[in-house]
């Protein structure tokens, strides 16, 4: 085996790895993606022009691609090995991605020379930014939309009161443990469980917004027709239009 092909194999299981874990923490994102693509007015054949902020390991934009084939993707992450990683996730589709690497808080920067985008789409992504953060992004993501264009995004959100968090946040740290099935010692109890969330939450800075406050956002940032599409606990898609 070349060291090149072992390279590739070596990707393939981290993609597999990275998914392993969005499965125990994050089940629900197949079906949050499903529901921000099924939201998508356009027809199957059509020749879109997207954006990925914060693309990861590729799972939104895969699945974007396999929706509508035609389309091309221009796809921002400020992690480059995360970049390879949804390369080797895309295979051939990747040939229809125009990968950035950079923050998505320096949009205008990043996408020099890119025109208008029927569609943005983030998955998970968005609730590493402070509210002026997201809020900032979001008027950009809005004023790049084409008259038409969606912006959809897939990801968490903190509840209103304390008391409805702390319930959530139970019953996802025992789910987090049934899926785990003792397998992993990351998750053998609710004690390890929440110490490994406290310390990934403060690493990634994660500063989730309530529901309400996020949806004022989008509304504020331009665009239309704001909703929930789905929601369960501390997960939501939300979007709207050009
Ligand atoms: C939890 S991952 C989600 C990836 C993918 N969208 C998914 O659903 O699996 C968050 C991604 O956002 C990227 N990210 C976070 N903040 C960013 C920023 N300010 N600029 C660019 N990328 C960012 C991270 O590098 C990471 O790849």
């Amino acid at each position: 085996m070349s060291r090149k092909s072992i390279g590739a194999y070596d990707l393939r299981e981290r993609v597999a790895a990275y998914d392993a874990d969005m499965e125990l923490m994050h089940p629900n994102r197949p079906k949050m993606v499903q529901i921000a693509l099924e939201v998508l007015p356009f027809d199957r054949d059509a020749a879109l022009s997207a954006l990925d902020l914060g693309v990861g390991t590729g799972y939104f934009t895969t699945r974007f691609l396999e929706t509508f084939p035609q389309s091309k993707v221009c796809a921002v992450d400020g992690a480059e090995g995360m970049v390879e990683l949804a390369r080797a996730r895309l295979g051939k589709r990747a040939a229809s991605v125009d990968f950035r690497i950079g923050d998505f808080r320096e949009l205008p920067k990043l996408l020099a020379g890119a025109e208008g985008f029927d569609v943005i789409y983030s998955s998970y992504a968005l609730h590493h930014l402070t509210h002026e953060e997201k809020r900032a992004v979001a008027a950009e993501a809005a004023a790049l939309l084409r008259p038409g264009g969606w912006f959809m995004n897939a990801d968490i959100v903190a509840a209103e009161a304390p008391a409805v968090e702390r319930r959530i946040q139970d019953i996802r740290v025992h789910g987090i443990i049934e899926r785990a099935r003792g397998l992993d010692p990351r998750f053998a109890d609710h004690a390890a469980t929440r110490r490994f969330l406290d310390e990934m939450e403060a690493n990634e800075g994660d500063q989730p917004l309530t529901l309400q406050e996020d949806l004022t956002l989008l509304r504020n940032a331009g665009l239309r027709d704001v909703a929930v599409f789905w929601l369960e606990y501390r997960e939501a898609v939300t979007g709207g239009r050009a």
